[in-house]
């Protein structure tokens, strides 16, 4: 759930931080080039032409700057935008309700959009391909359907599992763009932005750490600075060095790798009971008590990513890099 949907009051000045650590223009906005430049292009074309722009789709983990990305966007067209996700529309009448309150050139997004349920998703279709939809009124022998025109608007969805989304949908968008991991330089620079925004000092082996740790997610870069500043004013007299980082992240439970508890119980485990596999994620969720979502959404993108576990259509497979990482043996034909 986005962080500027939490009540002020719940949880007070932290979401401020939230708030200002969030870009707002393409400017601001770190990395992600090869999208930026396709943007750039799709936008300063569609301004030209007067239009709004095609409907877009962005899809990757959790933590990578897809709603920041949305806002970004909007700021860039000069338009609205506005916000909900599949999960909140439980009626086709919630998003119809929605699409008729849009203004001329307003950005609609759909967080979770793979979540929708079929009988809102099928309002979508005629909504993005020809910007109308058609609303049943009354009941029964005498229901009747009316169209209603809808403005011209462009629709950005975001997901964590393109793969979930149906083939119909997929294809109304115009673009479609797989959000990567980030570079350590660029989580470098988001890290140090944010100190300046928060006023923190900084040394550059300390913002190296961080980043190194950051599994490659500005999400979690900036909240390894909140918890790094806090620990700095305590322990130290306010700067983050490379020290002061290393204690602070390690008593986060965060390793070199940027691995928590739960990375290093998923490995263990496989690693333990299944000898390293394969093992279905199915039988990895129940044997860690973990819902499969987070596993398949959160965890397991960058363990493949960072080559502790290979996906075989058998399951989950955890590599030689793992077991020397975690310090086990394999087992081989000469120790079995
Ligand atoms: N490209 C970026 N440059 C700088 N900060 C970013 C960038 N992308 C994301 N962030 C930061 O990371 C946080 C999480 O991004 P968010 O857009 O909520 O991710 P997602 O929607 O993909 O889960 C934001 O609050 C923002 O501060
Ligand atoms: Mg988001």
């Amino acid at each position: 759930m986005d962080e500027r949907l939490l009540s002020a009051d719940e949880f007070g000045g932290e979401i401020e931080v939230q708030r200002n650590l969030r870009p707002k223009t393409l400017n601001e906005y770190i990395g992600q080039e090869r999208l930026k430049e396709k943007l750039e292009i799709f936008m300063t074309a569609s301004k030209n032409r007067n239009e709004s722009m095609d409907h877009t789709l962005l899809y990757g983990p959790p933590g990578l700057g897809k709603t920041t990305l949305a806002g970004v966007i909007a700021t860039e067209m000069g338009t609205n935008l506005k916000v909900t996700s599949g999960p909140v529309l439980d009626k086709a009448g919630d998003l119809a309700a929605i699409l008729t309150s849009l203004e001329e050139q307003d950005i609609l997004f759909i967080d979770e959009i793979h979540r929708l349920n079929t009988s809102v998703e099928e309002i979508l279709y005629p909504a993005m391909e020809d910007r109308e939809i058609d609303i049943i009124i009354g009941k029964g022998p005498t229901a009747r359907s009316i169209r209603i025109e809808l403005p011209n608007f462009t629709l950005i969805g975001a997901t964590t599992r393109a793969g979930l989304l149906s083939a119909p949908l997929r294809d109304r968008f115009g673009l479609v763009h797989r959000m990567d991991y980030y570079s350590t330089d660029d989580l470098l620079k988001i890290i140090i932005r944010g100190a300046n925004i928060l006023d923190v000092g900084i040394e550059p082996e300390g913002a190296l750490e961080m980043a190194l740790r950051s599994r490659g997610t500005p999400r979690i870069a900036n909240r390894f600075l909140k918890r790094v500043r806090d620990y700095a004013e305590i322990r130290g007299d306010g700067i983050i060095t490379l020290k002061i980082a290393k204690e602070a992240l390690s008593l986060l439970g965060v390793d070199d790798y940027g691995l928590d508890e739960l990375d290093r119980e998923i490995i263990l485990s496989i690693i333990d009971n299944y000898d390293g596999g394969p093992v279905g994620i199915e039988t990895l969720a129940l044997l860690l008590g973990e819902d499969r979502r987070t596993l398949e959404e959160i965890y397991e993108p960058y363990l493949v990513k960072v080559g502790f576990i290979k996906r075989t259509h058998r399951g989950r497979v955890v590599t030689p890099k793992a077991y020397k990482h975690f310090n086990k043996k394999e087992k081989t034909e000469e120790n079995l």
